[in-house]
């Protein structure tokens, strides 16, 4: 019998496997396909103070391996993430859930942080400083590393729950960002959002996409996301939850040899919404392949 527990922070988890924010609505929507109790645990839909309807469409563009998005943060605002999806949430889900926060100002983060954390199934804060979907938010705190370590601790600050900061593939130096948010006070660091691109579509000679460029996610991101695990792994000391383009059994082992304790999976749910369950059920018998007993003792062993 292998072992797949990990460890975040203190957050127990029965598997590593963890659908992405963004990719999963606020779960109940995906208990109607199958018992999300299953899961590691999962991200919710990035959540901001007030409502919001997100980009004009079209939104969505797809690529050989993958898709861009320009969602643009449609969430219903952390009032009503609060007294109408958490309460759906946990009719489904017994375990604790990964509150994802965006923002457009430092005291925005901390508002809604502060207001999350005292939500009991929330185990853990996921601070996203990395859309690249929203003018003067999102992104903007996460591609530098003062404004990354200004959120941290403006989040730590008013917060009891481990907090990863989610960070931006778009800069020059992912590892200089991840060592500000450890400096500053972050738990843990989640990585990687999705990478700047666009098509432009040759009948109208136009981008596809409204808002012209979007973040690129799936299996066609999966070598940079693990490049960059990889080297934030050797120069930080707290856990890190790795993600981009993973789609498989093999691609979270590969996530831990390079240095993930947990492993998110996004663009997979999109076009297989039982990427999870199929990723759990074949984690054991992957693990056996390779001669794997215990996941957590992988972590970082390609180092
Ligand atoms: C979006 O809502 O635009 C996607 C969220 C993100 O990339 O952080």
């Amino acid at each position: 019998m292998v072992n797949t527990k990990v460890s975040l922070s203190g957050l127990e988890l029965d598997n590593p496997v963890i659908p992405a924010s963004g990719t999963f609505g606020f779960g109940y929507e995906f208990a109607e396909l199958y018992d999300i109790n299953i899961l590691g645990s999962f991200s919710f839909k990035g959540t901001t103070r007030e409502p919001r309807f997100g980009n004009p469409t079209p939104r969505i563009a797809e690529c050989p391996n993958g898709m861009i998005n320009s969602v643009g943060l449609q969430n219903p605002g952390i009032d009503k993430v609060i007294s109408e999806e958490l309460p759906k949430l946990k009719k489904c889900f017994n375990k604790k859930v990964i509150a994802n926060i965006s923002g457009f100002s430092v005291d925005e983060y901390a508002y809604c942080c502060e207001r999350i954390d005292k939500e009991e199934q929330v185990g853990l804060i996921e601070v996203n400083v990395s859309c690249p979907n929203v003018h003067n938010g999102g992104m903007a705190f996460g591609t530098s590393a003062k404004a990354a370590a200004e959120v941290t601790k403006a989040v730590k600050a008013v917060t009891t729950k481990p907090v990863y900061i989610k960070l931006s593939p778009n800069v020059t130096d992912i590892v200089e960002i991840a060592k500000a948010c450890e400096d500053a006070g972050a738990d843990g660091i989640s990585m990687i959002n999705t990478l700047l691109g666009m098509r432009i579509d040759l009948r109208t000679k136009k981008p596809v996409i409204a808002n012209k460029m979007g973040g690129f996610s799936g299996a066609a991101i999966f070598p940079v996301a693990l490049r960059m695990v990889y080297q934030v792994y050797e120069a930080v000391k707290v856990p890190i939850i790795g993600m981009g383009g993973v789609s498989s059994a093999d691609d979270v082992i590969e996530m831990m040899l390079a240095g993930a304790t947990a492993v998110q999976v996004g663009a997979a749910n999109l076009v297989e919404p039982y990427a999870c369950k199929n990723i759990i059920e074949e984690l054991p018998k992957t693990m056996e392949k390779y001669k794997i007993d215990d996941l957590t003792s992988i972590i970082g062993g390609a180092h």
